[in-house]
């Protein structure tokens, strides 16, 4: 279904009910959303409040689940996607992470450009737009020279037994050489993409021993006292069995035709590496919608949670770091947020939009929806409303008002603009 009217995007919000079952179609019922008004600078903006997408969903394809620091669920593009863009439209992410949004837009059978400073994002995501089949993937794998004795110019030896250490090593001098003389083709890529995800985590599914969950690697320092802490020494583990099996869940459930729109998407995808505020690839007019999720102020440390998998793909981490937005003043963070609204609006098309997503920080005493609103309309851009998600809410959740629901948890915000 896709709404192209304020108005009809306003009553689908105010009447959805989402339908756990199947997902696929939504029911409608008047009033079955919690709405109220709002005052920012002076202008009434409608909240609409209600369970519009949920873990309880069939579960959304398994090609997105490369974890990546606040990545959001697949199910919240997926949302804007088909509420408001039709096959072939231009779908967009300034800030894509892991990809989620360019993703489930080439699922869908959209067009797709995408943005991030973090070169790390375009390693992650571009390859799944390629879906291989896991025999060639294994095949690859068997030609890829293992060097027994490598070592890391720097200490891995407590993240990593040395066989598997020789065995990353290996791997990485392989991709490292083959980017270098360009000829690294989508099956090596797909490796590097998998093989970045598996450095660390806290399963036998990943290559280090137990240490975090692999969106965040500790420091060498850290991983020690929690070995010691735990009693535990790296085990052996095979990385060349542990890319296959992940890349055979990767791919276990995509159908032909999801298969044949990625492909479509990734043939014509434009992935920048670059910063959000400055994006003259991309042209004015352009862009149907936008579904993204800035840094909020200096909540994460992109590059410090990723230094092992900038290490292995031979990024500078701290020259990463230099430039990734990271601002705990909300003055400072408004700013860079209104340059990149002002780009937002030269590509996005007369009739687009942006659904911008921001979390709640510092224990909701600042809320960036709020902040959000004027830098929108600032731009150019009318706003539509806040769409609030609220996995908590329930019908009687209706009768306790919207500030005491607003305490459950996983509570996403979306401002959602049209130029
Ligand atoms: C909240 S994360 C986005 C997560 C994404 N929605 C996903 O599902 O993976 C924010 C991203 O913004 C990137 N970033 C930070 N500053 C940036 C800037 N100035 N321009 C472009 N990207 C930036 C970070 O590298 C990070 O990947």
């Amino acid at each position: 279904m896709s709404q192209r009217d304020p108005a009809a995007v306003d009553s689908y919000l105010r009447s959805f009910i989402l339908d756990d079952e199947s997902s696929v179609q939504p029911t409608f019922k008047e009033g079955a959303t919690l709405t109220d008004t709002i005052s920012v600078s002076g202008k009434s903006i409608t909240r609409y409040i209600n369970e519009f997408w949920t873990a309880r969903q069939r579960q959304a394809a398994r090609i997105h689940e490369v974890s990546y620091r606040a990545c959001f669920k697949p199910q919240l593009p997926k949302f804007f996607i088909t509420l408001l863009t039709e096959p072939g439209d231009l779908v967009y992410d300034p800030f894509a992470g892991r990809g989620t949004t360019p993703l489930e837009a080439g699922l869908l059978g959209r067009r797709v450009v995408a943005n991030d400073i973090n070169p790390l994002s375009r390693i992650l995501t571009i390859p799944r737009f390629f879906v291989p089949d896991p025999k060639e993937v294994k095949e690859r794998l068997q030609t890829i020279p293992f060097t027994p004795e490598l070592k890391a110019e720097r200490d891995l030896s407590m993240f990593y037994h040395p066989e598997t250490e020789a065995e990353i090593l290996s791997l990485r001098t392989y991709l490292l050489e083959h980017e270098q003389t360009g000829s690294l083709d989508r099956l090596d890529q797909w490796i590097r993409m998998v093989a970045t995800n598996r450095l660390t985590g806290h399963s036998p599914g990943f290559f280090s021993v137990y240490t975090l969950p692999p969106n965040q690697a500790v420091s060498p320092d850290r991983q020690k006292k929690i070995n010691e802490t735990r009693g535990q020494q790296p085990p052996y583990r095979s990385t060349r069995d542990i890319i296959l099996k992940k890349t055979r869940n990767l791919v276990k459930d995509l159908t032909g035709q999801e298969i044949k729109n990625l492909h479509e998407a990734g043939v014509s995808i434009h992935f920048i590496t670059g910063d959000a505020r400055n994006t003259p690839a991309i042209g004015d007019n352009s862009v149907t919608l936008t579904v993204t999720s800035p840094p909020f102020l200096d909540i994460v440390q992109y590059s410090a949670d990723n230094w092992l998998r900038c290490w292995f793909n031979g990024i500078d981490e701290e020259e990463i770091s230099s430039h990734i937005t990271k601002l705990p003043r909300v003055d400072d963070w408004t700013d860079v947020m209104q340059d990149v609204f002002h780009e937002l609006f030269r590509i996005t098309k007369p009739g687009g939009w942006v659904a911008f997503e921001v979390g709640e920080v510092r224990n909701r005493t600042v809320m960036l929806d709020e902040v959000i609103v004027p830098v929108g309309l600032n731009a150019g851009f009318s706003c539509i409303g806040i769409v609030v998600n609220s996995q908590k809410f329930t019908k009687t959740a209706n009768i306790w008002g919207v500030s005491n629901m607003e305490i459950g948890t996983n509570t996403n915000r979306i401002v959602l603009f049209q130029k």
